[in-house]
């Protein structure tokens, strides 16, 4: 027996029942010098068309806060393609993500992730995370938008005795609701933790356009620091609402979605040169689509304008970003194809 054998024979001492050289082989394909993966550890169904992904970071990873998000990346044939998770576990436990098939890469996250799966990672990030006071919190959700606040309520609730939580959620119905059981659980240990299901099949949605519902719903909102995710047209109201009736600074959204403007760019052909591929556009769907349509192999990340990885060089031609219709004409602008479309012919370079 060779000194590597017999070192490995003393380690399954420790790691029965597996063997030493599965744990190895593990490590090994999480370490990679050039990205950060994760190793899926366990994947529960949720409510209808949901599941909540759990998984072990490699080095490079740092610890989330409670509502921070990552980019997750999962080659579907042979591409990799990547898209943004809340964290949706509490702050110092492994990171989980609660995915919600709608299309592409949730459909293939929800349908496909198996115990084991490498997912390829960036570290945690953004800003809607919790106060770092104690005060009073409204947490008002819809959909998917539950996940960075579940975090939340998981991490501050079962902790801080003094914590004062409000949450009013928002689902079709209560079959469609996430972490319901939970929250119920938690809402029954905790007299800290309020929880207002509103079930929109049957009540109807939740009209932010005035104060009337919250009013209603928890009479001291002003007095409480809000936190709101789900669907655009809910974050829009609530950020009118709040500039109207209330204190901008005392709101903050999480966007899982960018709202881009309904009247597109005029539309045009598109020619990606390094790619050696052409695709004609309609004006509303962006650069980013109309490339990965064409087989061209895109930079991206969140999708939706934020992070800047889709940045590519405009080679001519114009284009129309679709959140604020400016134009971007000159050769070699850097050009945010998430969020941009064809005015007439483009060339690109890529
Ligand atoms: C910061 C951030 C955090 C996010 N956290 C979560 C999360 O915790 N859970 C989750 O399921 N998704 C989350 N998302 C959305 C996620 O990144 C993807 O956009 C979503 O999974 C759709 O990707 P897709 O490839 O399946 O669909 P695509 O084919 O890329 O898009 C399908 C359509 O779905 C829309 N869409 C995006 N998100 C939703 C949604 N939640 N409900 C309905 N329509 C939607 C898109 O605008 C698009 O029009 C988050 C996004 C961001 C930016
Ligand atoms: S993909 Fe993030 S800004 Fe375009």
């Amino acid at each position: 027996m060779g000194v590597r054998e017999v070192a490995l024979s003393a380690a399954s001492v420790f790691t029965a029942p597996y063997q030493p050289q599965d744990y190895l082989r593990l490590v090994n394909r999480l370490s990679s010098a050039r990205q950060l993966r994760g190793v899926v550890r366990s994947v529960t169904p949720e409510c209808s068309g949901s599941v909540t992904i759990t998984f072990r970071p490699g080095r490079g990873w740092h610890a989330h806060e409670a509502g921070q998000y990552a980019r997750i990346g999962v080659e579907i044939d042979g591409v990799r393609q990547w898209r943004s998770y809340s964290l949706s576990a509490p702050a110092g436990e492994d990171p989980a993500i609660t995915v919600t098939a709608v299309g592409r890469v949730s459909s293939h996250l929800v349908q496909h992730t198996k115990v084991g799966d490498i997912l390829f990672l960036a570290p945690p990030q953004g800003d809607f995370v919790l106060p770092t006071g104690p005060r009073p919190l409204l947490m008002l959700t819809a959909g998917s938008g539950i996940t960075p606040v579940m975090s939340m309520i998981r991490t501050l609730v079962p902790r801080r005795p003094d914590a004062d939580v409000v949450l009013i959620h928002s689902a079709r119905t209560s079959q469609d609701a996430l972490f319901r059981d939970e929250l119920a659980r938690l809402a029954a240990e905790h007299e800290s933790l309020h929880v207002v299901h509103r079930y929109t099949g049957t009540d109807g949605r939740i009209d932010l356009t005035t104060p009337a519902d919250l009013d209603r719903l928890c009479p001291d909102w002003r007095s409480r620091k809000a936190y709101v995710c789900g669907p655009a047209q809910l974050l829009d109201d609530a950020t009118a609402m709040w500039h109207e009736h209330h204190a901008p600074d005392a709101l903050s959204v999480e966007r899982f979605e960018t709202a881009l403007l309904a009247d597109g760019g005029s539309g045009g052909h598109v020619v990606f040169e390094k790619s050696d591929k052409e695709a004609d556009g309609d004006g509303s769907t962006t650069l980013l689509e109309l490339g990965e349509d064409a087989g061209v192999l895109m930079p991206h990340g969140c999708r939706m304008g934020i992070c800047r990885s889709c940045l590519v060089p405009l080679r001519a031609g114009q284009v129309k970003d679709l959140r604020t219709g400016e134009i971007r004409a000159d050769e070699g602008d850097l050009i945010q194809t998430c969020i941009s479309a064809p005015c007439g012919p483009v060339h690109l370079d890529v």
